[in-house]
C-alpha cells in the first residue's frame, strides 16, 4: 500500500535501479568511473578547489594534531606535502573526512582516497553500483605512502604503489623515513543508502562533495541538503554541480514549458535559482553560485553525437532485418507452392521459417533496452528536448554550487 504522505525523496527507490548505470554508460561521452559531465578534468578542477579552500579557511579541529611532527601519520604529511604553491591544506593530524554524495561506482572516491590519502564515504541508492565501487577500491590494492622528517623538521612526503602491506622506518644522515602501507579499501569505503537519509554521524565530514548528484532533481530536495548540513562539521565545505538543470534566468514561460513537457521535466522544482534557494533553506551560507553551462553543452553535444551514431546503427540494423524478413518470407512462399502436395513435412518447414522471419522482426522492433531492474527511457528524444529548450534559453544550463555549514549550527 503506498504511504499517504512519503518520506521526503523515498520515490527515488523506485526511479533508480540495478541496470541504470549500465544503461546511463551506453551514452555516456565520459569514462564510466566518470557518470558526470566533464569526467576527470572537472574532478581534477574540483579537487584544485576544494584543496583552495581549505587552505584558505582551515581551523584546526578539537583533538587533531595541527603539524606534521613526528607523531603526524604519514596520510596527514601527505596531504600537506606539496607545501610550496600548490593550494595543498595544512595537515589535520588525521585524514581528511569526506563524502562524496551519490557517487555512483566510486570512481572519483577510491582515486581521492588513494591519491589524496582522504577517507572517502560514497553513498548512492543503487546496491549494484555501490557493489561495484567496493570491487574498485579492493582491486586498487594497497599504496604505500612515504614522509620524510628531516633534522630540522621540515616534512615532506611522496607516495606510491605497492602490493607490499608492512610498515617501518629507517633513518640515514639523520633524515628518517616513516612508511605506512595502506588498502585504498580502508580509505574508500562505500554505503548504499539514499541522500535524503544516509546512515552517517552528524558533524562527522570536513567535506562533501556531489559530481551530477541527481538524487537534487528531486522537488524535496532541501531534505537531502538538510542531511549534509547534518554529516557535516560546523565550518564543513559542501561543493556540487548538476549539469542538466535549467541555468540561470531562464525565461518563466520557458522553465514552466520545460517542465509541463513529460520528456524534460518530470521533476517540479528543478532550476537553477531553486537549487539555491534550497541550499540557503537548509541553512548553508553561500561561498560560490556559477552557471555551468559550457559544461553541460559540452558534455550534452558529446552526448547527442553518441545516441545519432546509435541511431544511424540501428536504423541499418532495422533495414538489415528487414531484407533478412523478406528473404525469408520469399522462401517461405516458394516452399508453400513446391510442397502443396508433399503434406506435413512440406508444413514443418514453413513453420521454422516463418519463425525465423519473426525473431529478426522481434530483434529490429527493441532497442536501447538497459539492464534488468531498470526501465529504459528514450534518451534521443530527452536530449533533443533538453538541447532545444536551452538552446532557447541561451545554452544556460547547469548549477554549481560551493557553500559552508555555519560554525554556529
Ligand atoms: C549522473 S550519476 C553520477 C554518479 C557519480 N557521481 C559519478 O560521477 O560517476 C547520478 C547518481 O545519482 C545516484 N542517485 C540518484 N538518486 C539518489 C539518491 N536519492 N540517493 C543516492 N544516490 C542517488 C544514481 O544512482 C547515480 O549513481
Amino acid at each position: 500500500m503506498a504511504l499517504e504522505s512519503p518520506e521526503p525523496g523515498a520515490g527515488d527507490y523506485e526511479q533508480y535501479k540495478d541496470g541504470f548505470h549500465d544503461w546511463l554508460a551506453t551514452y555516456w561521452p565520459e569514462p564510466r568511473e566518470q557518470l558526470h559531465a566533464g569526467g576527470w578534468r572537472r574532478t581534477e578542477q574540483m579537487l584544485a578547489d576544494i584543496k583552495r579552500h581549505l587552505q584558505a579557511h582551515h581551523q584546526p579541529h578539537a583533538g587533531a594534531a595541527t603539524t606534521a611532527g613526528p607523531s603526524a601519520t604519514a596520510s596527514s604529511a601527505a596531504a600537506a606535502a606539496p607545501a610550496s604553491g600548490t593550494g595543498a591544506p595544512p595537515p589535520l593530524g588525521r585524514p581528511l573526512e569526506v563524502m562524496d554524495i551519490c557517487c555512483g561506482e566510486g570512481g572519483t572516491a577510491v582515486h581521492l582516497a588513494a591519491t589524496e590519502g582522504w577517507r572517502v564515504t560514497g553513498v548512492d541508492i543503487v546496491e549494484s553500483a555501490v557493489k561495484a565501487a567496493r570491487v574498485r577500491a579492493e582491486a586498487y590494492g594497497t599504496v604505500v605512502r612515504v614522509a620524510c622528517q628531516y633534522p630540522c623538521s621540515g616534512a615532506g612526503s611522496s607516495s606510491s604503489r605497492s602490493s607490499a602491506a608492512d610498515s617501518g622506518s629507517s633513518s640515514s644522515s639523520g633524515v628518517r623515513l616513516r612508511l605506512s602501507y595502506e588498502a585504498v579499501s580502508d580509505r574508500a569505503l562505500f554505503l548504499h543508502a539514499s541522500i535524503f537519509k544516509m546512515p552517517a554521524p552528524s558533524d562527522s565530514f570536513d567535506v562533501v562533495y556531489g559530481q551530477d548528484p541527481d538524487g537534487l532533481a528531486n522537488p524535496d530536495r532541501v531534505h537531502a541538503f538538510r542531511e549534509v548540513l547534518r554529516v557535516l562539521r560546523p565550518g564543513g565545505l559542501f561543493y556540487f554541480w548538476h549539469h542538466w538543470v535549467p541555468g540561470p534566468g531562464w525565461p518563466a514561460e520557458l522553465l514552466a514549458a520545460y517542465r509541463a513537457d513529460p520528456m524534460t521535466g518530470p521533476a517540479p522544482r528543478l532550476s537553477h535559482e531553486e537549487y539555491v534557494q534550497d541550499v540557503q533553506a537548509a541553512g548553508f551560507q553561500l561561498v560560490h553560485v556559477a552557471d555551468c553551462s559550457q559544461l553541460a553543452a559540452e558534455h550534452l553535444g558529446a552526448m547527442a553525437e553518441r545516441v545519432a551514431r546509435e541511431q544511424q546503427q540501428q536504423q541499418q540494423q532495422q533495414q538489415q532485418q528487414q531484407q533478412r524478413a523478406q528473404r525469408a518470407a520469399k522462401s517461405a512462399a516458394a516452399a508453400a507452392g513446391a510442397g502443396a502436395g508433399a503434406g506435413a513435412r512440406g508444413g514443418q518447414s514453413v513453420a521454422r521459417e516463418g519463425d525465423e522471419g519473426r525473431s529478426a522482426a522481434r530483434e529490429g522492433g527493441e532497442g536501447g533496452e538497459g539492464g534488468e531492474g531498470w526501465t529504459a527511457m528514450p534518451i534521443s528524444g530527452w536530449l533533443e528536448r533538453a538541447l532545444h529548450y536551452s538552446a532557447q534559453a541561451g545554452g544556460s544550463m547547469g548549477v554549481h554550487v560551493v557553500a559552508v555549514k555555519p560554525l554556529s549550527a
